[in-house]
């Protein structure tokens, strides 16, 4: 790894035959918010961006409504290559992934990281989650010595089909701009 980009992982095999290249976060290296998805899907790897789909399209509305745009904040994801067939990541591949992700945090050193559903948040909460009901609870946890919050938020692919989990997104997306946004810090200070 080179400051926050990954240049030619062979680390996970089955990554490394499924991937048409590996996806790094984007946005600023000094965001106050860091968005962490699962790993990318079809579109994702073609563009070489995190959450450029459906589900970017729902991440981006939802900023927007939170008077946050893309460029505001940063987006990554667990897993920094497209799984076959779209398939969660393991837990060794995101074992593997996982020094990268640390050191994203560690130079990024964002107020607060918001994990996009299940996957990210069981990776970094290192416990099980109900992640519908968790959605907007913040979490503390430790990593390489230093002290991190965790919002927790359900995946924006879940609201596609289900408009009580959009409301529940949306909530926690405006949630997140409102922690770290003029008067947030009073609120992060609080926490
Ligand atoms: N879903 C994710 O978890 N990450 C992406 O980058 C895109 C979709």
């Amino acid at each position: 790894m080179d400051g926050l980009s990954v240049e030619g992982c062979k680390q996970c095999s089955d990554l490394v035959a499924s991937r048409s290249r590996i996806v790094d976060g984007v946005g600023p290296d000094d965001a106050d918010l860091l968005f962490v998805g699962e790993a990318p899907g079809e579109r994702e790897d073609q563009q070489g961006e995190p959450f450029v789909g459906r589900s970017g399209t729902v991440l981006d509305d939802a900023l927007r409504d939170a008077g946050l745009s893309r460029a505001d904040v940063r987006i990554t994801n667990c897993v920094r290559c497209r799984p076959p067939e779209n398939r969660d990541p393991t837990a060794e591949e995101r074992s593997n992934c996982r020094p990268y992700l640390d050191r994203e945090i560690d130079l990024v050193d964002p107020a607060v990281i918001v994990t996009l559903g299940k996957v990210p948040g069981e990776h970094l909460l290192g416990r099980e989650l109900a992640v519908t009901g968790e959605a907007g609870s913040i979490e503390e946890i430790e990593i390489d010595g230093t002290r991190r919050r965790v919002l927790v938020c359900v995946h924006p692919a879940a609201t596609l089909y289900d408009r009580s989990q959009r409301e529940t997104f949306e909530r926690t997306i405006q949630q997140a701009a409102d922690l770290t946004g003029d008067g947030g810090q009073a609120e992060l200070g609080d926490f």
